[in-house]
């Protein structure tokens, strides 16, 4: 019989979702059981553990595993679990980044032989720029493309919903980091990047940030985790080295504008003749998020005023009243 030390063991670390604890202990009852003479209840045990983690377990290129159960216990309630689809071709990325995530999947495809030599891959990146500029979506991208889910932090919710315990909240994070292959993405990491907060706040940042970082340092295994942030300008300057690569994504330029619209208006209901050029010009300074929305409502206008055409005058109007929500002097 199991002893009440290890079922106990199984319990918590099945509320946990520490798939390879739980594992680990139920090989533990099947040996025992052997010693004991069970030889036939062992056997049974030892292949009901061997079916469970096939079943879990998704064959990866270069051999390694990844598990997708969805997070459980605890850690449910500090990762948000996503299975994305989105890929790379997707975005509308200037040659720069374009080139430079393709490296960072070209490394995660390799990654056994990469290890192999001893070397690491990218996979501590820092991703920086202006809200709606595609820091999400390029998380989710890296994700689908690795085939791996997608599991996002908000840090500044963790901050003050677990006050004086997010270290803690950290560490359960970190230990996933390395059990769980996956896109690990700390949003909103200025709240903890910067001395920012207020009163009795700034103690629990320093120490969360402090954390933070000697985890990260750590993190040797084949997840990738990234952290984004709308102000880079604020991080301590001390932490950019801790991240193997730093990726700007600007506000979409002229070109960049154009080919947003077009390929929005492509996959449009509405049939859309437009002066590209004209439009590229009143979208300047407008993020991508803001020029997709600005075209969807566009869209949605013409769909519910009965119409299968989009015109300039349609789009310039839509562009104009999504230009209301920029920042003053934009
Ligand atoms: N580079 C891009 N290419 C295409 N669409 C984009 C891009 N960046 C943003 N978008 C659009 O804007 C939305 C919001 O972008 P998101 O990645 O959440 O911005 P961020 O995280 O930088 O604030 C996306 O879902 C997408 O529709
Ligand atoms: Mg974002």
């Amino acid at each position: 019989m199991a002893t009440a030390e290890q079922i106990k063991a199984l319990v918590k670390s099945h509320t946990e979702g520490d798939d390879a604890r739980f594992y680990s202990v139920a090989m533990q009852v099947a040996a025992a059981e052997a010693k004991q003479g069970h030889t036939d209840f062992a056997t049974e045990l030892r292949l009901l553990i061997d079916k469970a983690r096939e079943k879990q377990a998704l064959p990866l290129p270069g051999g390694t595993t990844i598990t997708m159960a969805a997070p459980r216990g605890e850690l449910a309630e500090l990762l948000a679990a996503f299975y994305p689809e989105t890929r790379l071709s997707d975005m509308i990325l200037t040659p720069e980044l374009s080139v430079r995530l393709q490296r960072i999947l070209d490394e995660q495809r390799q990654i056994a032989m990469l290890k192999g030599h001893d070397l690491h891959p990218r996979q501590r990146l820092l991703l920086m720029g202006a809200p709606g500029c595609g820091k999400t979506m390029t998380a989710s991208a890296l994700a689908g493309e690795m085939g791996v889910p997608l599991l996002v932090v908000r840090l500044d919710g963790l901050i003050t919903k677990f006050m004086g315990e997010t270290t803690a909240k950290l560490r359960l994070i970190f230990d996933a980091v390395e059990r769980t292959r996956a896109v690990y993405l700390f949003d909103e990491f200025d709240s903890i990047g910067t001395e920012r907060g207020s009163g009795s706040d700034v103690g629990e940042i320093r120490r969360v940030l402090n954390s933070f970082l000697t985890f990260i340092e750590r993190h040797t295994g084949t997840s990738l985790v990234i952290a984004a942030t709308n102000h880079a300008h604020s991080l301590d300057a001390a932490l950019f080295r801790r991240f193997d690569d730093l990726l700007e994504f600007p506000l979409p330029d002229q070109a960049l504008i154009r080919q947003t619209i077009e390929r929005r208006l492509a996959s449009a209901p509405a049939k859309a003749k437009v002066d590209l050029t004209k439009l590229s010009v009143a979208a300047r300074g407008m993020s991508f998020a803001e020029i997709v929305k600005a075209c969807d409502e566009a869209i949605k206008g013409a769909l519910l005023m009965d119409r299968n055409h989009l015109g300039t005058a349609d789009l310039l109007a839509a562009i104009r009243e999504r230009r209301m929500f920029l920042p003053r002097g934009k």
